[in-house]
């Protein structure tokens, strides 16, 4: 049986309207994220990481998924071996295209997370120092339950295991800019994967992979899920 791990990056959201972070409007082009994307930023001004990440939770219920989010649910569900979506995006539209089971190694928007007791609870509203902890009572520790710069991503151990048993690795819409997530197609390369890329333009790691296939997600992806659920050969291009 074949086994597919999938890692999608802020491009296969860029066409439901959720901006990236390294491109030219991006948010890091407009922010700075030493000031609002660190554990260090949120102990300094906690008011100003809160609205940073309150304004991007909110925008959730004005954006929808995508065809590139829909041809990966469709793959995971029809596709005759294991399809592993794991992605660096912290909104939540592989899960609202019907996607099974999301791996969010960065973490989530619509979640927050007890920094006293660790407890995690799902959270669509603005969060404030003003909210309290259902599981441990603790005031004002409640924080986004995003990964930021210098922590460690979630689920690697999980990842790790997915990586090493794939057949075929897809990253989609990701800069190979940051890492680990950048050094998973070469953990695909040593299980034997093969490997392809998928984005608007080249990549940081282009050229690790065996293919690439150049072009906005929503029109790449649902055509390579195509391809695979008619059992075409992946490194056809
Ligand atoms: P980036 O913003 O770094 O890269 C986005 C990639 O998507 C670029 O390579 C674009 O060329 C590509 N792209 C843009 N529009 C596209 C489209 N319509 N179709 C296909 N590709 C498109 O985003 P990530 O690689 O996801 O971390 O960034 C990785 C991490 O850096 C994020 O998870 C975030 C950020 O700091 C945290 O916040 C922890």
């Amino acid at each position: 049986m074949r086994r597919i791990v999938i890692l999608t990056g802020a491009g296969i959201s860029a066409e439901s309207g959720v901006a990236t972070f390294r491109d030219a409007d991006g948010l890091w082009a407009r922010y700075d994220w030493r000031a609002l994307a660190t554990p260090e930023a949120f102990a300094a001004d906690p008011d100003a990481v809160h609205e940073f990440y309150n304004a991007r939770r909110l925008q959730l219920p004005q954006v929808a998924p995508n065809a590139a989010h829909l041809a990966l649910a469709r793959l995971q569900r029809d596709y005759p071996g294991e399809v592993a979506i794991v992605t660096q995006n912290v909104d939540d539209l592989h899960e609202r295209a019907g996607a099974a089971e999301v791996v969010h190694m960065h973490g989530e928007l619509a979640k927050a997370r007890c920094a006293a007791c660790g407890a995690v609870v799902g959270w669509t509203g603005a969060l404030s120092r003003a909210d309290s902890c259902a599981a441990c009572g603790a005031a004002g520790r409640m924080r986004p339950h995003i990964v930021w710069f210098g922590e460690i991503p979630h689920h690697m151990e999980r990842i790790a295991a997915l990586l090493a048993e794939c057949d075929l690795f897809a990253a989609i819409g990701t800069s190979g800019a940051v890492w680990p997530a950048a050094g998973f197609v070469e953990a695909a390369r040593e299980a034997g994967a093969e490997t392809v890329e998928l984005n608007l333009a080249d990549s940081e790691i282009s050229a690790r992979f065996d293919e690439t296939r150049r072009g906005p997600a929503g029109e790449t992806v649902p055509r390579w899920v195509d391809e695979l659920l008619a059992g075409e050969p992946v490194a056809s291009a």
